[in-house]
């Protein structure tokens, strides 16, 4: 009896996980119109001009090949360590440290090297702000600063080891203000300035802060908006930790002072001596904290630490953007509230001593000419973006660049989501003038550092390819059972060997590590991404295989927007997915059940009430696309949405197979409720 009861139970259970197995890599075989192609005939070889002049070689891939440790220690060896490492690697599996017994100060490496050997006059930022005010910062006039800022920290008692958050607008005190913190130890948690007062709570009571920098406000479209309210609204009647609000004045708008807490920026930096003497720290201090989606409503804060973090970026910032830095403008339009920010604005760039530009405003405004213009005005050579831009500017069209020089373009780079063909040949056409390589660069808060992308001057690139893992780096694509597929075949990206800007960890959850990223498959880093190997095994990325959307290369979770909708009062479920869009690569499209016993509500002003409550909770960059109230939600029998079904819906598609469903009429329900109107912006 015993044993039949065993039998039963064991073949329902392989019978759950089949149908669990299939709903996933159905999931990962729609989610891309990418997915029938396994051959490109486009081929763009790098120029002969371009080969002769390129920082990377073929060489590279080789000599990482034949010794992966060596390798990285001829990269490390371009820092200024202030004590060498002993051993370069320690691993076991999930944990990874790098350069062990070294020790290192990333301010002195990104500041202080440059001004010691004599670049100090060297351009670190030429700023452009939103209003069109300009400064031009040198390297030696960042240290200077940098130095002032890392004594008011130290006065305002921060030491080794503690959380700074940072929430402040694309201006150059915001990367002052990580740099001060690197300088002693201190971990930074930059929060983008797009998130809600509740979404930048939540972050800095997850990384116990001590301290918030931030401005009174930043600029965007012609106005000014707050910065300094939000962060009040954030600690008010919270039990949190923090002792004082630094405050950098950016719009003079009024905001209000809570005495004894609250500094201005300039009352305590301007006073501070302009003496600080960088200490080294272990290699494996922690540089910063960022949080990004997961697969929960709970925002991840992924660690990185000092030695290999800026190894890794500093390496592929010279290999993959092909830096001179004697005379390359370089600009990456990314937000310093994102890794991008973090690993190519800040730290790999500054160590290499490259001239950029910092740009706070939006690419509209006052203009659609402005990004344009800002490439002429300081004659930009390289350029790092988005595929939403690039998609944005296609849809502007051709008039916007024609009416600028963008001759100084030599190379450009995009990063954060898939680009498709069409978007990449735009890029290359119109932009680069047919006479850019681009690098197609493929990486994640986690990964700290590029991964996968080609090496200008060496690689013969495909239009919407990240091509292949960079020298150093082991990418796999595998099945569902963790064999690697052959070329022609899709499957799951991971990470086979440990890398120096790996992340160490999530702050606070050691377990959720372990489980998020080793756990799918042992022994291997699971990256979240789909991806297919084509004829000539080629990566081509496809976009996340779980709950995870990319709006406009944003990592947003489908959970956090749901529990966000289900927190108001009107809701009793919710069901978000990411929906193809032309424009953002994935929309935020919500499918809410209300509450019964509620009185009637109008059904836009619902809507359009539940938008503003995830703007609030979340933040703009949350902010459902669509939202559509149905009456059911489609469940398999273990209570799973079964989120592709509701993706067909979204995407205007007939509703592919339904039969794992509890109750197959369901979907019959939904398209029929929908007829009756949907609300989009
Ligand atoms: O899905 C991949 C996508 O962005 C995710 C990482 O998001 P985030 O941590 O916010 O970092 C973005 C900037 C590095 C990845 O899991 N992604 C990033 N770059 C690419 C990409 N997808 C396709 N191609 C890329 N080049």
């Amino acid at each position: 009896m015993e044993g039949l009861r065993l039998w039963i139970l064991l073949t329902l259970l392989e019978g759950l996980f089949y149908l669990l197995r299939v709903e996933r890599w159905r999931s990962l075989t729609a989610m891309s119109s990418l997915e029938n192609l396994s051959h490109e005939d486009r081929i763009f070889p790098p120029s002969p001009e371009f080969v002769a002049q390129a920082n990377a070689q073929t060489s590279l891939y080789q000599e990482a090949a034949d010794d992966r440790l060596a390798f990285w220690s001829r990269q490390a060896d371009y820092l200024h360590w202030e004590k060498k490492w002993d051993e370069v690697l320690k691993w076991e599996v999930p944990s990874a440290q790098w350069f062990l017994g070294g020790k290192i100060n990333a301010t002195y490496n990104c500041l202080d090297a440059h001004v010691i050997a004599g670049r100090g006059d060297r351009v670190a930022f030429h700023f452009e702000g939103e209003p069109g005010d300009t400064r031009t910062i040198t390297y030696a006039q960042m240290l200077h600063d940098v130095k002032k800022a890392t004594n008011a920290l130290i006065e305002l008692g921060i030491r080794a080891g503690d959380r700074v958050a940072i929430y402040m607008p694309m201006i150059p005190e915001a990367a002052v203000a990580m740099l001060a913190c690197a300088r002693i130890g201190a971990a930074h948690s930059v929060i983008f300035g797009g998130f809600s007062a509740e979404a930048l709570k939540s972050r800095i009571l997850d990384a116990d802060a001590t301290l918030v920098i931030t401005s009174d406000g930043g600029f965007r479209k012609g106005s000014a908006f707050p910065l300094k309210p939000v962060v009040d609204e954030a600690l008010a009647g919270t039990d949190h930790n923090v002792k004082n609000v630094l405050v950098v004045k950016r719009t003079g708008q009024e905001t209000q002072w809570s005495a004894g807490r609250d500094i201005w920026w300039h009352e305590i930096v301007d006073r501070q001596s302009p003496e600080h003497i960088a200490q080294g720290f272990d290699s494996e201090q922690v540089l910063f904290i960022l949080y990004t989606s997961g697969t929960t409503a709970k925002p991840k804060g992924i660690f990185h630490t000092t030695g290999g973090y800026l190894t890794q970026t500093s390496y592929t910032h010279r290999a993959v953007f092909d830096l001179k830095p004697e005379t390359d403008v370089y600009w990456c339009t990314a937000d310093i509230g994102w890794i991008t920010g973090h690993s190519y604005v800040v730290y790999g760039p500054m160590i290499n001593g490259a001239t950029q530009v910092m740009y706070e405003g939006t690419p509209d405004s006052p203009t659609k000419h402005r990004l344009f213009q800002i490439i002429e005005k300081y004659k930009v050579s390289i350029l790092y973006t988005a595929p939403t831009l690039i998609r944005t500017w296609m849809k502007w069209g051709e008039e916007f660049p024609a009416d600028s020089d963008l001759t100084s373009l030599r190379l450009l780079g995009s990063v954060g989501e898939p680009i498709n063909p069409e978007a990449w040949m735009w890029y290359r056409e119109v932009i680069g003038g047919n006479n850019c390589p681009i690098v197609d660069t493929w990486w994640q808060t986690e990964t700290g550092g590029l991964m996968i992308s080609p090496l200008p001057g060496v690689t013969a690139t495909k239009p919407g390819s990240a091509m292949a893992a960079l020298p150093g780096i082991s990418a796999k694509v595998v099945d569902d059972e963790g064999n690697e597929v052959e070329n022609g075949n899709g499957g799951y990206l991971v990470l086979t060997e440990p890398w120096p800007a790996m992340l160490r960890g999530v702050w606070g959850e050691p377990e959720r590590y372990q489980e998020t990223y080793w756990s799918r498959f042992p022994g291997k880093y699971f990256a979240g991404d789909g991806a297919k190997l084509d004829d000539d095994g080629a990566i081509w990325l496809l976009g996340r295989v779980d709950d995870v959307m990319n709006v406009s290369g944003h990592r947003i979770s489908t959970t956090e927007v749901e529990s966000s909708l289900v927190s108001h009062h009107n809701v009793a479920e919710a069901a978000v997915v990411g929906a193809n869009d032309a424009m953002t690569g994935q929309a935020i499209v919500a499918f809410v059940i209300l509450r019964g016993g509620i009185p009637k509500v109008d059904g836009e002003e619902l809507i359009k009430d539940l938008k503003a409550h995830v703007t609030k909770e979340i933040g703009a960059i949350a902010r459902p696309k669509q939202i559509l109230v149905v009456a059911e939600l489609p469940k398999t029998r273990s209570g799973k949405i079964m989120r592709r079904l509701l993706r067909d819906v979204a995407e205007n598609r007939t509703v592919g197979d339904s039969t794992t469903l509890a109750d197959p009429n369901i979907m019959k329900l939904i398209g029929e409720g929908l007829k009756s109107g949907k609300s989009e912006d």
